[in-house]
């Protein structure tokens, strides 16, 4: 359909057909205007895959039959694969089964940045650097947009913790806003193309994101020249007035008072007391159903053939276990414990309720009604095939159900009262009922998992975390592992300290209390439907380790740069002190002792990376370019990936800039023997800083270095580079 078109049926449309296209009817659509041939705008979440149908307005599932989905790897998983593809195949299976599910748009990919572990939402993250989470949300977004389905890209912008998440007022310099926390949606708009952009529940510098004119009208529309749908979060909208000025075209709720919402009768009767300016309220309303038209136009929603999408194709599941093999992170391998040998183990025992839980269903909107999951112990099952005897024992006591939404006494689905959750002094009473069967369950379950590791020929714990506590709408009490988690491995390792340590996360923890004692130590995430195999293949050395951590494991939270400079989670207002220096940003120019860096990750072969140069080939005012070579060999007796980490550095800088930044990476996959040469390039953006003294990105001339490294903490070459 052309503009014309569009624009001749905007003028056909009365007001208030108009106001219902931009609010919703449903939870999770808004009205068509069926006289014009203009459909419902359906949307779905979410991150991980299509999520269950609910009632139109009622937080209860329908309780279908067909609408269990492909059930993929957390954002963090993906990020922890540093692989492009494989964020393109991820985001061409969830374009393709919302299509599938009949939806026109996915409530993903979620990018906001993790500035403390403790977030609850991390795991539908991609760590802490904006370069990795540009690098991916963009083939993403690419890959859901191809199904005519639009993305959603959110939460735009600054939603970093769950405390507080629908008034907590952000409080940041400039320059983190433009260098650390918006990048990654200017690249998914800019490069990326999305059609779809959430609003954050969140203040910034006191104004609702949902209808904030800075963020939505200069930034994303006037600068980046974002001409898609802004749809606020699910009751985050806050002023009828603000909503209509600002550039958010569709608001969306959790409560059924649809003609309620602040853009449906309240802004109707704010034009027709004159309270609004009749033309003004028209024009702005105009400008949001433009956007919602063009966006259903692209889609070919309008007219034109369709994309019709499937869901719960066989043949993804082999980009889904390609995905959470590349994901697990290979953190400790002393004395080459791992892979296990197949052939030498009769009795494998498997301690750790993780190993056991299905964690699909959890983690709030997030939640995914699975076709099926494999589990931890069922991929251990799959891969030793019935020739060794496989004995679980769950090692600690949990009752969680994983899910904190699910089965709330007063609504049957926790979403809305999430929105307003204030733990109820009752539920303090239950939770020290609750701790107290957990203490006498784990000295039951504890002596019969250490009794049972006597005879064992192997060992393998899995544990970690839950979405009771990687979770919407909270954040982690603390970054402990829980249900006595520690007491239990420590023990453990002291009977068996052969014992293969797994942590099943969707964000970092502590693991301080044992941590040394481990040998063999693997990090695996919320890697979806195929997790389990995936696990099992890695252990059992049919796949080769590649994964790399988007995001550092600190020692303790207490060293985290949001708790030492900044402020987390605040209070009424929140205070990023710790401006850009984010993640390893902080830990590498502070010289602070971290458990894991970030992009590290071992293998069960050996890479050797050398060769680095740094050429200036473009050096205008407007323009540079850095042509990086080098060469990265696999020296060991496997076929293997290695991720290349290209950081930059100022030597001289003139403002305060971190030790170095992620500015390039390359995962290089090599047969063993092999070398291959690569040639990076490094734009104008790999030097620049945000300028808050005269706004803007700017590259000074002077001394720069190009770091070649494994991780952050280990730089394998340096190259400089003098930038006139
Ligand atoms: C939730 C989340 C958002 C989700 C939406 C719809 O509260 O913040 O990520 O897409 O509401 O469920």
């Amino acid at each position: 359909m052309t503009d014309e078109k569009i624009e001749a049926l905007i003028s056909e449309l009365t007001l208030q057909e108009k106001v219902d296209m931009i609010h919703g009817s449903e939870f999770f659509s808004t009205k068509g205007v069926e006289r014009l041939g203009i459909p419902p705008f359906k949307t779905s979440d979410g991150p991980m895959g299509v999520r269950k149908d609910f009632k139109k307005d009622a937080w209860t599932d329908i309780g279908l039959s067909y609408d269990a989905v492909s059930y993929m790897p957390c954002n963090t998983a993906l990020a922890a694969t540093w692989n492009r593809e494989l964020a393109y195949l991820a985001g061409r299976l969830l374009g393709k089964e919302a299509r599938g599910r009949g939806k026109d748009m996915i409530l993903a990919p979620g990018i906001n940045i993790m500035r403390n572990p403790r977030c609850g939402r991390s795991f539908e993250y991609m760590g802490e650097d904006p370069y990795l989470t540009s690098e991916l949300v963009v083939p993403l977004v690419k890959g859901i947009e191809e199904n005519d389905v639009s993305s959603c890209v959110k939460h735009f912008a600054l939603n970093n913790q769950e405390t507080k998440r629908l008034e907590v007022n952000v409080e940041v310099s400039e320059r983190a806003l433009r260098e650390i926390y918006l990048p990654a949606f200017e690249a998914a708009v800019k490069k990326g193309k999305a059609k779809g952009i959430m609003g954050a529940y969140n203040k910034l510098r006191g104004t609702h994101c949902c209808h904030h004119e800075y963020l939505l009208d200069k930034i994303l529309r006037e600068e980046w020249g974002f001409d898609g749908i802004v749809v606020s979060d699910w009751g985050g909208v806050h002023d009828t007035k603000e909503a209509l000025m600002s550039s958010l075209d569709m608001e969306m709720s959790v409560t059924s008072d649809f003609d309620d919402y602040y853009l449906a009768d309240p802004l109707i009767k704010m034009i027709e007391s004159g309270e609004i300016d009749r033309e003004t309220a028209v024009a702005k309303i105009d400008d949001k159903v433009r956007h919602i038209l063009k966006v259903m136009n692209e889609l070919r929603m309008l007219d034109g053939e369709r994309k019709s999408g499937t869901y719960n194709d066989f043949n993804d599941k082999e980009a889904l276990r390609r995905t959470a093999r590349e994901s697990v992170v290979l953190l400790k391998n002393d004395d080459g414990m791992l892979p296990l040998d197949k052939k030498k183990i009769k009795k494998l025992l498997v301690i750790g309720e993780n190993a056991n839980r299905m964690q699909a269903l959890g983690g709030g909107s997030a939640e995914i009604k699975a076709l099926y999951e494999i589990t931890p112990l069922m991929g251990f099952n799959m891969i030793l095939g019935g020739n060794t005897q496989v004995i679980y024992k769950p090692g600690y006591y949990n009752e969680d159900i994983g899910n904190i939404w699910a089965g709330t006494d007063d609504s049957e689905n926790g979403q809305a009262d999430s929105l307003n959750a204030s733990p109820e002094p009752e539920k303090k009473v239950k939770d020290e009922e609750k701790a107290k069967r957990q203490k006498e369950k784990n000295a039951e379950y504890m002596a019969d998992a250490l009794s049972a590791a006597k005879d064992a020929d192997a060992v393998i714990y899995v544990g970690g975390l839950t979405h009771d506590f990687d979770t919407e709408g909270q954040d982690r009490a603390d970054m402990k592992l829980p249900y006595g988690q520690d007491e239990l491995i420590s023990k453990l390792l002291e009977v068996r300290p052969d014992t293969v340590v797994v942590m099943q996360v969707g964000s970092p923890v502590d693991m301080s209390a044992w941590v040394d004692k481990a040998k063999s130590l693997v990090c695996c995430w919320y890697a979806g439907m195929e997790g389990g195999a995936a696990l099992a293949e890695v252990i059992f050395g049919d796949v080769n380790p590649s994964g790399r951590l988007p995001e550092t494991f600190p020692v303790s939270e207490n060293d985290c740069p949001s708790v030492v400079l900044g402020e987390f989670p605040g209070g009424d207002s929140v205070k990023y002190g710790e401006d850009i220096f984010v993640g390893y940003r902080y830990y590498d120019t502070y010289d602070v002792h971290t458990a894991f860096p970030f992009g590290y990750g071992l293998s069960y072969t050996d890479f050797v990376m050398t060769g680095l140069s740094a050429n200036v080939v473009k050096n205008t005012k407007d323009r540079k370019r850095v042509e990086v070579k080098f060469s990265v060999s696999n020296i060991g007796s496997r076929a293997g990936a290695e991720v290349a980490q290209i950081y930059v550095a100022d030597k001289l800088p003139k403002v305060k800039k971190a030790a170095k930044e992620l500015k390039a990476f390359e995962k290089v996959y090599l047969e063993a023997g092999e070398t291959k040469h690569i040639t990076l390039e490094l734009d104008e953006s790999a030097f620049s800083y945000y300028d808050e003294e005269n706004g803007g990105f700017k590259v000074d001339a002077g001394n720069y270095m190009v770091l070649l490294a494994k991780s952050a903490e280990e730089v394998v070459d340096i190259a400089d580079v003098i930038l006139k």
